[in-house]
């Protein structure tokens, strides 16, 4: 593999709006970033990808531009924006943008000028039908629900938006389109930038017509899942990207993509692929349901094994993918994969290392260093999400209590992760002087970091450990380069593996269960090999047998 100067990096994502806001207006912003970047620099972190914090309606929480040229003001100016740039490179910290481009605001110029004249020149940057003997184009349904076609008030056009109706799609099959995105792009990244992270890209190729699918719920519409299938030619645009924008930069990219097909993983994330690298996403789909949220099933420890081992498996000799335990549209990973009886410090180490040394670049989630948890949500009033509004329709109209719609929406909501950093046991998690326009997880005076920083076996100092083993000379090699070889994989409640350098191999072994489990790997010799990390004081080996105990990782050299 020909190696690239962030193969050996660490990465965090920054949600900015529940970050840290320095003003008091409940807001997080880029003032509160640039406060925290010693705290990056603490935790041993080279590259931040910040979530949008473009100039937004907020429809979609910044994730709907309305000029991508501008810091919405709640975030602050462009002169912040450039100062957090120099300020984290100071630190040796990369700053890595949302690049939002399959859709924009529909309060961008370029929208309201098609919607004044939908067959105009702007017009051709969005995709504009009229209804056909009384029928909208075709039956897809949008990620937020219902029908794709929305109209253009006072007349009889309807635009496109596989999101939100105030995220009228992109056409990128005019030519004039993509020369403004990459100019756009170029713009960026000639302040410096480490790279982009690029949202919701799969959809920017459609199918070559706007036609039905089969219905596969009782609105009559169909999944887009199951339409993008069915569009190819998407290397063309991406190829076009890469070779206008990130490479002359030799800027880092990472794709959002779900489910490429079979075949092209090289073609987005191998040596000449379109993107630096793609986001891991297989254990966060696994168990999810074509009917929503509440037809899905929760992943168990063994689903995750075989998910992490697959993509594993699939991707070596390829190239990296960035692994993640949970995003902004996630939730809380040690929420979501722990089992109920797990969820406490000793089950959050062991899933951090479980995913954090395995082949890739990691990324961790703000908060997730301290094992932040689920909310808990009572009523859907208290949640903000478009999409978890909408799947609570979805809830209600499968005939759904109240109650049981909430424990759905509790489980899946986007909101769970996006509730204010905590900071520490102050008032508001000491996120804000003012009023949190999201509340604060009621558990903030239990998990904070200002208390973690005191405890010698909190998750924060752990995942400090981790940071550091992979930073280390003598292992960053075997750690960033070496093939993963799954152990014990029939073993129910173990997941582990082998990571195998040039001369050197490490195991990461963890049990899920509750009940100590006696482990036999062959070859292996427990008295001399020389344990690097562990979640419980005592490594009980003895020739090739090691007992774990409950809920025990150990990383060991030999
Ligand atoms: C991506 C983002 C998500 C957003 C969507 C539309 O999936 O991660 O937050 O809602 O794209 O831009
Ligand atoms: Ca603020």
């Amino acid at each position: 593999m020909r190696k690239e100067w962030w193969h050996g990096k660490v990465a965090y994502q920054i949600y900015p709006k529940s970050f840290s806001d320095s003003n008091g207006d409940g807001i997080g912003d880029l003032k509160g970033i640039m406060e925290k970047l010693d705290y990056l620099k603490e935790l041993g972190i080279d590259l931040v990808w910040i979530s949008p914090v473009y100039l937004s309606p907020c429809a979609d929480q910044g994730y709907d531009i309305a000029d991508y040229y501008k810091i919405d003001p709640v975030f602050g100016t462009m002169e912040d924006m450039d100062r957090l740039i120099e300020e984290a490179k100071k630190r040796g910290i990369g700053i890595v943008m949302d690049l939002v481009v399959n859709h924009c605001s529909d309060e961008h110029e370029w929208f309201r000028k098609a919607c004044a004249d939908p067959e105009g020149e702007y017009g051709k940057y969005f995709y504009f039908e009229k209804k056909k003997d009384g029928e909208l184009p075709c039956n897809w349904r949008s990620y937020f629900g219902g029908s794709v076609w929305e109209p253009v008030p006072n007349s009889d056009w309807y635009y496109l938006h596989v999101f939100h109706k105030k995220q009228p799609d992109l056409n990128w099959e005019n030519p004039m389109v993509r020369e403004r995105i990459y100019d756009m792009m170029n713009w960026w990244l000639d302040k410096g930038l480490a790279g982009f992270r690029i949202d919701a890209i799969i959809n920017i190729k459609k199918p070559d017509q706007f036609r039905n699918y089969p219905p596969d719920r009782e609105d009559g519409l169909c999944d887009m899942g199951t339409v993008l299938a069915d569009a190819s030619g998407i290397g063309e645009f991406l190829r076009e990207m890469r070779d206008k924008t990130f490479r002359p930069h030799k800027a880092f990219s990472v794709g959002e993509v779900f489910n490429a097909k079979d075949g092209e993983l090289a073609d987005f994330a191998g040596e000449d692929g379109y993107f630096s690298s793609i986001f891991d996403f297989r254990q966060t789909v696994e168990g999810k349901s074509v009917d929503g949220w509440y037809g899905a099933r929760t992943p168990t420890p063994e689903d995750y094994k075989r998910c992490c081992f697959e993509s594993q498996r699939e991707m070596e000799g390829i190239g990296l993918y960035s692994n993640i335990i949970e995003n902004h549209d996630e939730p809380r990973g040690v929420s979501y994969y722990l089992p109920q009886e797990a969820r406490n410090d000793k089950g959050k180490k062991l899933l951090a290392a479980l995913y954090f040394l395995l082949k890739g670049l990691p990324f961790i989630y703000q908060g997730q260093e301290l094992g932040m948890e689920n909310m808990v949500f009572d009523s859907i009033e208290q949640v903000d999400d478009i999409s978890s509004q909408e799947e609570y329709q979805v809830c209600m109209n499968a005939g759904l209590s109240k109650k049981e719609a909430m424990d759905v929406i509790s489980r899946y909501s986007r909101d769970n992760a996006r509730t204010p950093f905590q900071w520490s046991g102050e008032e508001n998690a000491g996120f804000t002087s003012g009023k949190p326009w999201l509340n604060v997880n009621p558990n903030y005076k239990e998990i904070n970091l200002k208390r973690q920083r005191k405890e010698p076996d909190s998750v924060f100092e752990f995942y400090k450990k981790l940071i550091c083993l992979r930073k280390t000379s003598t292992y960053q090699e075997t750690l960033v380069y070496g093939r993963t070889e799954p152990v014990l994989e029939e073993e129910p409640g173990i997941m582990a593996y082998f990571r195998v350098g040039q001369g050197q191999r490490i195991l990461v072994a963890g049990n899920f269960g509750q009940e100590a489990k006696r482990i036999r790997i062959a070859g292996m010799d427990w008295e001399k090999c020389q344990v690097l990390l562990s979640n419980d004081k005592v490594v009980d080996g003895n020739g090739d047998k090691l007992v774990l105990q409950g809920l025990q990782v150990v990383v060991v050299e030999g």
